[in-house]
């Protein structure tokens, strides 16, 4: 988690010629899909959002093991961006085999450069935050966050402002990673780690990082934890709130913080304790982490906290935050 403090400004760190040819790829394509795996599909999600934000392009999202429903409309005009962590993952492979039958061009974004995923695409942008130990993905996750953004602003002629962006967020972050902050979120982690269940909300790009913040905190600390699209609580959700259940709000200063503050109301009108990341406080907030003021990059930062308490609520449950139960770091299993 500490190494964000400099592994997303390497990142950023991409060959401008690879850049600059694969958005040719992304604009000249017959449709473009982002997949992946676990928190690289969560990041893969994310991506529909950051390219319809910043470059105002539609992008397919797939999980690599849901991928065979894109199966019938690839071509040898598509675009596949894979995403992965380790560029071993079984499932994600079987969707580039799918595609590569189909003709299709393939693009990965993966820490390991002489991974299989790497060696079957026909470009590949790595991550460059050197070995990811830890099961729990961290610092691949934001690298993968911010390459799809640089990614999203190249396709648009734009490296430099994405750039820009991203390498102001890597300052942000610096910043962000003090034994104090860490302090604040073990307080919270103290209050809530005997909890049955916790939720996640999140609007726009940040509902996927509602997911992932999901996976994050089932991973190490073995809390029942789901996210959903605050939007969506309506629909059924919010029948799970009863009295102090912990529920995080994922809620950046920008066009749907009222949305979202709208929504932790009412979770906590039926008695939730609402824990907020913003960059500004609010009433409806029990627990107010505070981020620094984002734009696109608002994934980036958010998660990060959520990182964190996912760490000391592991440690607290005496759970190992690096080797979970169950779990893998590279699933090279179907
Ligand atoms: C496993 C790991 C996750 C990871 C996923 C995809 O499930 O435990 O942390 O996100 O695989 O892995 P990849 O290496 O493709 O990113």
């Amino acid at each position: 988690i500490m190494d964000q403090k400099e592994t997303l400004a390497r990142s950023v760190n991409q060959d401008e010629e690879a850049l600059k040819k694969i958005s040719e790829l992304i604009n000249q394509a017959y449709g473009t899909y982002v997949i992946g795996c676990g928190t690289a599909g969560k990041v893969a999600l994310t991506a529909t959002y950051l390219f319809s934000k910043i470059a105002k392009k539609h992008v397919n999202f797939a999980f690599g093991s849901e991928f065979e429903v894109c199966k019938n409309f690839i071509t040898k005009d598509s675009l596949i961006i894979a995403i992965s962590q380790s560029g071993e993952t079984a499932d994600t492979i079987e969707a580039i085999e799918i595609a590569k039958s189909k003709g299709a061009t393939i693009v990965s974004i993966v820490n390991v450069e002489n991974s299989s995923i790497a060696r079957m695409s026909d470009f590949c942008l790595p991550l460059k935050v050197g070995p990811e130990k830890a099961v729990a993905s961290t610092k691949a996750t934001t690298a993968q966050l911010a390459v799809l953004i640089l990614l999203a602003y190249a396709s648009i002629n734009k490296i430099n402002e994405g750039k820009q962006l991203l390498l102001s967020t890597s300052g942000k972050i610096n910043d962000l990673l003090n034994p104090r902050y860490e302090d604040h979120i073990l307080e919270l982690a103290k209050n809530i780690y005997t909890v049955e269940s916790m939720y996640i909300i999140g609007k726009g790009e940040n509902y996927p990082m509602a997911l992932e913040s999901a996976i994050k905190l089932q991973e190490v600390s073995y809390i029942h934890a789901e996210g959903f699209a605050g939007g969506e609580l309506k629909h059924g959700p919010l029948a799970l709130i009863s009295q102090d259940t912990p529920v995080i709000v994922l809620a950046p200063n920008d066009e749907n913080f009222k949305h979202i503050i709208s929504n932790a109301q009412e979770i906590k009108a039926r008695g939730g304790y609402i824990i907020g990341i913003s960059s500004i406080n609010h009433d409806t907030f029990d627990y107010w982490i505070r981020v620094p003021e984002a734009d696109i990059d608002s994934p980036i930062i958010n998660i990060i906290p959520v990182q964190i308490l996912s760490y000391h609520l592991a440690l607290l449950k005496n759970n190992d935050p690096d080797m979970p139960r169950n779990l893998a770091k590279s699933v090279t299993v179907k």
